[in-house]
């Protein structure tokens, strides 16, 4: 049985998707989730479905990444993980954290990548003009919101709509993508998955 750990920052509806696939015949089960929030909704929720939980607040730790990742990188590591997906976690993270787990650290990110890396991405679809927008779960290597792409939805814009509206668009099909590339994943398959 694989170990998976997740990290948030938010609500966490992302990480609640990927615990609540980990069940029956899945290769693999969730053994923490951890915030750099303390009020991270999400954790709560995790708890509630029985996954340990840990939040580790960065704030303390100003504009000191490796120190904050240090204390991050305590409950991770106690937790053995063999998997650990970002799930709306909102931290920059260090080569050296992310050297620590080359190949088996996922990423989702709520645009069609190689576009709109970063923030405010169906802003920028939208300002961009254009006719589809999506999201995107990838491995994470050092540069931001890059690295080999494990799957991706695509989702139309359609007239009328603002970032608000095109997020929960984009956010109904990352709960369908990260669950569906993480069961291939920790089954050793890398093959894209492709929705929409
Ligand atoms: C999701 O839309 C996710 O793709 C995005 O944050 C949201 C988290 O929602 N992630 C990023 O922007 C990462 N750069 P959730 O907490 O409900 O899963």
């Amino acid at each position: 049985m694989k170990r998976v750990a997740l990290l948030i920052s938010g609500g966490g509806s992302n990480m609640l998707r990927l615990v609540e696939s980990m069940t029956g015949d899945h290769p693999a089960r969730a053994v923490l989730v951890a915030s750099n929030d303390p009020h991270a909704g999400g954790l709560s929720k995790a708890a509630a479905l029985g996954v340990p939980t840990v939040a580790v607040d960065h704030k303390p730790f100003g504009k000191d990444r490796a120190a904050f990742e240090a204390e991050l990188l305590k409950p991770i590591l106690a937790a053995e993980p063999d998997v650990v997906c970002l799930c709306g976690f909102m931290r920059v993270l260090t080569p050296d954290f992310v050297g620590r787990f080359a190949g088996r650290m996922l990423n989702i990110h709520p645009s069609l990548l190689p576009k709109y890396p970063g923030l405010h991405t169906h802003q920028r679809a939208l300002d961009a003009g254009d006719a589809e927008a999506g999201c995107t779960v990838h491995e994470v290597t050092p540069v931001l919101d890059d690295g080999p792409l494990l799957g991706q939805a695509r989702v139309p814009v359609l007239a009328g709509d603002d970032a608000a509206t095109l997020a929960a668009r984009v956010l109904a099909m990352e709960h369908q993508l990260y669950p569906a590339v993480l069961r291939r994943f920790v089954a050793g398959d890398k093959t894209p998955v492709w929705l929409g």
